[in-house]
């Protein structure tokens, strides 16, 4: 199935008069939504398709999410024969489709891990947060671990328990004050170290912090350390290579879980199945959503390791079962959906694709740098980032506006690019996640229309 621009005014016309008088949409301003709309009608591959006709490749596959691109129908009769079949029964009992999704993700993951099925990612590091505490209670009963430690411009979802672990303070803002044992350490960003020190001789101060914060606090009072390996949201942050080891050590050192964030890193993203893989460590919890489906259907997980999965095993008079419950979580239609994807991403290769293209986009943003407002371009596989500044130099961010209009230029070029949330300590930030499935045509024109726009801002 191939794309038609043939625009559709009367759903146009429905869509907004319904949505205007009755939907309340997340993070967009309504005065701004009554003045322009976009009305989804159809995608197919990484090109998405509004009511008017407009096409627009899209660089951010939706929320970084859509793997495998869109338009994908065997994903639909893949739903639907389930549904025929079971479409719901609680996941106190067993399905086939969701065993045949934890046996494939225990596997990308190198084995010894049980899987918990939830919606969304912000369900699956909430859930993290919950197994991590009940670890200790079930297996070390006379100590008193409850803290998780997050770093500074994570994002870790919106409920207020991962808002509280993550560190932007201008998204909790006006839900203050948050749920407590919530600690922050810096952010590893070597463009803009929170230290002020260079890579090189910097000896990993961001690591050195985690470790102090935990002697600061008594080991015995800090549950788990939650990173996401390449910080997305803060403008697709890469660590040092050592850093993610590091961090690994420090967690072993003082009895800590390490809860690794694969929300948008997993599944392809970053060139590898899973971001920690490029690190070599081996986290005891891990947060997967998006691409566990490609966003196909709303399903996400919470990955335990077996040394803790071990602590919940015992009689039913014991309760040291997990204790929590989800009405959808396992959804035997979602995770026959989620079965299908991986199984299309291991067909087509498309880990290894990321990787190459995501290394070919990069060699044609790098040629940005040309231009005096690109301060840095990194990433791996596709998650990928253009921080933009107003002097290389003193790496001034560039301010709202300016970014902004790099957004919208692109965008009337017909692509989609993102930003990372805001200037702070993160700088201003071009963000690209396209679909794995990228063609070389279309990573050229992501960057000639940013090249055309950053061209305009000097
Ligand atoms: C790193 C990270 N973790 C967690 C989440 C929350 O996922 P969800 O929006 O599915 O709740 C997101 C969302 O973008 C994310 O980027």
């Amino acid at each position: 199935m191939s794309l038609t621009n043939t625009p559709d005014p009367e759903i146009r016309a429905r869509a907004v008069k319904q949505d205007l008088d009755n939907v309340l949409h997340p993070l967009v301003q309504h005065r701004a939504l009554e003045k322009s709309q976009t009305v989804i009608t159809g995608a197919h591959g990484s090109t998405i398709r509004d009511a008017d006709g407009t096409e627009l490749l899209d660089g951010m596959a939706g929320l970084w999410c859509v793997n495998i691109g869109y338009g994908r129908v065997e994903l639909a009769q893949v739903a639907a024969a389930q549904m025929e079949q079971i479409a719901y029964y609680p996941h106190t009992a067993m399905n086939l489709p969701a065993a045949t999704l934890a046996e494939q993700i225990n596997t990308l993951m190198g084995g010894g891990y049980h899987v918990y099925f939830v919606n969304s990612g912000s369900e699956a590091n909430e859930a993290g947060f919950k197994i991590a505490r009940q670890f200790y209670r079930n297996d070390r009963p006379t100590e008193r671990r409850s803290k998780t430690i997050g770093r500074y411009f994570a994002y870790h979802g919106t409920t207020l328990a991962t808002l509280a672990a993550g560190g932007q303070g201008d998204r909790k803002a006006k839900f203050e004050p948050m749920a407590g044992e919530f600690l922050h350490v810096a952010q590893p960003n070597c463009y803009r170290c929170p230290f002020g020190l260079e890579y090189g001789s910097c000896k990993l101060a961001c690591v050195k912090n985690i470790e102090n914060t935990i002697q600061g606090e008594g080991p015995e009072t800090v549950a788990e350390v939650i990173v996401e390996p390449i910080m997305s949201g803060l403008g697709v942050v890469v660590p040092p290579d050592e850093y993610l080891p590091e961090v690994e050590k420090v967690c072993r050192r003082y009895g800590v879980l390490l809860h690794v964030d694969e929300v948008i890193n997993g599944f392809g993203r970053t060139g590898k199945a899973f971001a920690h893989q490029h690190y070599g460590v081996k986290p005891d919890i891990i947060a997967v959503a998006k691409g566990i489906s490609s966003a196909y259907m709303p399903i996400a997980a919470t990955v335990v390791r077996n040394n803790v999965f071990d602590a919940f095993l015992g009689e039913a008079q014991d309760m040291r079962h997990i204790i929590q419950v989800n009405t959808y979580g396992g959804h035997p239609a979602a995770a026959a959906v989620a079965v299908r994807n991986i199984e299309i991403m291991e067909e087509e290769k498309l880990f290894d694709r990321s990787a190459e293209m995501g290394q070919y986009l990069m060699d044609g943003l790098k040629t940005l740098l040309r231009h005096k407002s690109v301060g840095d371009v990194r990433g791996k596989g596709l998650l990928l980032g253009v921080e933009l500044v107003k002097d290389k130099a003193t790496k001034e961010p560039v301010d709202n506006a300016t970014i902004q209009g790099v957004v919208d230029g692109c965008r009337k070029l017909g692509v989609i690019v993102g930003r990372s949330n805001g200037g702070r300590a993160g700088g201003m930030t071009i963000a690209l996640s396209p679909p794995l499935i990228i063609t070389r045509a279309e990573c050229d024109r992501i960057v000639d229309a940013l090249d055309r726009t950053i061209s305009a801002i000097g």
